[in-house]
């Protein structure tokens, strides 16, 4: 039987490769087990317009000015809180979802210093309604050791647009999460994501059942 809930918005955050997908399963599939009604999704590409963006933003063949990237996160961001995430919430349900804005402000504004974080932040404000997650899970782990992973996950060493970027720019990308977290002290959770999968998701579901779910049902 469901459980009676309100709705909680769970975000996992990290670079490419910590293990964020395989993450918001397992914690999906627990708390499913469990009898909550959940939701489980991603960005880019957690509704249909999402998809085609996605498939146009990871293409390796496409050269974008920034802006465009950034209009194009957002676009797809726009459409994944209002199609998917709002009316989830609203009907009671734990959406988890495998990034959120967090992902564009260090991308796009810390490691391509395409803007300050302030403009950033208000054009994802705008485009998600103010929406902020209950908790945000960061998975954290070394650039080199996330490049193995994705490398093991892909089998053959293609890497799609913003993997090919490469170590750099990961690297960018972790000290903006450790930057980023400072200014969300109340949501952001650092997890360590060096040790076995299991490992991690039982600190993921102990913190999200301690610090969210037994606090507010
Ligand atoms: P994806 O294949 O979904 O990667 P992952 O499994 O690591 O989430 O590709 C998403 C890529 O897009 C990833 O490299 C991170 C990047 N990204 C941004 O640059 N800005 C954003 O706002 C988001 C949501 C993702």
């Amino acid at each position: 039987m469901t459980k009676k809930q309100k709705g909680q918005f769970i975000v996992f955050e990290g670079i490419d490769g910590s293990g964020k997908s395989t993450q918001s399963r397992l914690l999906y599939e627990r708390l499913t087990g469990e009898g909550y009604s959940c939701l489980i999704t991603e960005e880019p590409g957690g509704t249909s317009l999402g998809r085609m963006i996605k498939k146009i933003l990871l293409d390796p063949e496409i050269q974008f000015c920034p802006k465009s990237e950034l209009f194009l996160f957002l676009a797809d961001r726009a459409e994944h809180t209002d199609k998917i995430i709002k009316p989830a919430l609203r009907e009671g349900k734990i959406v988890i979802s495998s990034r959120y804005f967090f992902s564009t402000i260090v991308y796009q504004g810390i490691a391509r210093k395409l803007s300050d974080i302030d403009f950033i932040t208000k054009m994802n404000m705008f485009a998600v309604d103010n929406l902020l997650p209950d908790i945000v899970l960061y998975i954290d782990i070394n650039p080199e050791r996330a490049l193995k992973n994705i490398k093991e996950r892909n089998k053959v060493t293609s890497f799609d647009r913003i993997e090919t970027e490469g170590l750099n720019f990961q690297k960018k990308v972790r000290n903006g999460y450790l930057d980023l977290m400072r200014y969300y002290p109340e949501i952001f959770v650092k997890i360590d994501g060096e040790r076995e999968i299991q490992s991690v998701a039982e600190e993921v579901y102990s913190i999200t059942k301690r610090r969210l779910l037994n606090a507010r049902n």
